[in-house]
């Protein structure tokens, strides 16, 4: 793997300042465990905080508005997270597709709009179970990508792919590595066709779905995984590292 293991936290709507001590915690063994990228996207109310409490790790948000600014109430901009410190911002999360509709064009001009404001992003895809049940999962999630990818000119310099499984999110439930291989492969093939051989071969590929330290190896030896999007193992600092330990091991690491 050219790229360090990528290993990212998203706390979704969990976290209150009382958490700040496992963020200090995650940051304090990122610094013991340079094998590996670690990031975290905590809550909107917490962005700052966490940017501020840490030295080592990236911080980054969970969504953004398309626009820089303007009467959209209860919105967040990509630029007003950059000033709060956030580094990165996690898009199309099947959480924000399905809760708030959104739509694969709306994702990409949020895309578009964080990178304007210097951020990079981690956009998501993923099928659920019926679509991976009737066998037209590569094609439903290339198809969600396709249209919810970031165009404008050195966007892959700053991207990264997320794929999760929806039935696989918070269910305990994981695809297995051979699943996720040929998916991040076909993935691949998408990146380097939108964006080039180059910086199409550079963007990481991320797994999210249950990911834990218990099965956190197997997952990321798969072909083509950059790393972990991880949610609910990502609440306690020891869960979370033990997730990035283990991935860190790895022989070729
Ligand atoms: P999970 O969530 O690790 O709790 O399954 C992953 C995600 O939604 O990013």
């Amino acid at each position: 793997m050219a790229q360090r293991p990528y290993i990212v936290g998203n706390w979704k709507m969990n976290g209150t300042r009382a958490m700040l001590s496992e963020a200090r915690a995650i940051d304090r063994a990122a610094q013991r465990h340079m094998k590996v990228e670690v990031a975290l996207a905590p809550p909107y109310t917490l962005i700052h905080a966490v940017h501020r409490e840490v030295e080592q790790i990236g911080v980054g948000a969970q969504d953004c508005h398309p626009g820089a600014e303007g009467p959209h109430t209860g919105d967040i901009s990509a630029s007003m997270l950059a000033d709060a410190g956030a580094k990165f911002v996690i898009l199309g999360h099947s959480e924000r597709r399905a809760d708030h509709n959104e739509s694969d064009e709306l994702i990409e001009r949020k895309a578009d709009a964080a990178l304007e404001a210097g951020m990079r992003v981690i956009m998501c895809c993923g099928e659920d179970a019926r679509t991976r049940d009737s066998g037209k999962a590569e094609k439903f999630v290339l198809k969600q990508l396709r249209a919810s990818l970031p165009r404008l000119d050195d966007a892959a310099e700053r991207l990264t792919v997320a794929y999760e499984p929806i039935w696989a999110i918070g269910t305990g439930n994981t695809a297995t590595p051979e699943d996720v291989g040929q998916m991040h492969t076909a993935i691949r093939g998408l990146l380097v066709e939108l964006y080039g051989q180059e910086e199409g071969a550079e963007v990481r590929i991320l797994y999210g779905g249950s990911v834990k330290p218990e099965n956190a190896r197997d997952l990321l030896s798969a072909d083509e995984v950059g790393g972990a999007l991880v949610g609910g193992a990502s609440l306690t600092a020891d869960s979370f590292m033990g997730i990035a330990l283990a991935v860190g091991e790895t022989p070729e690491a």
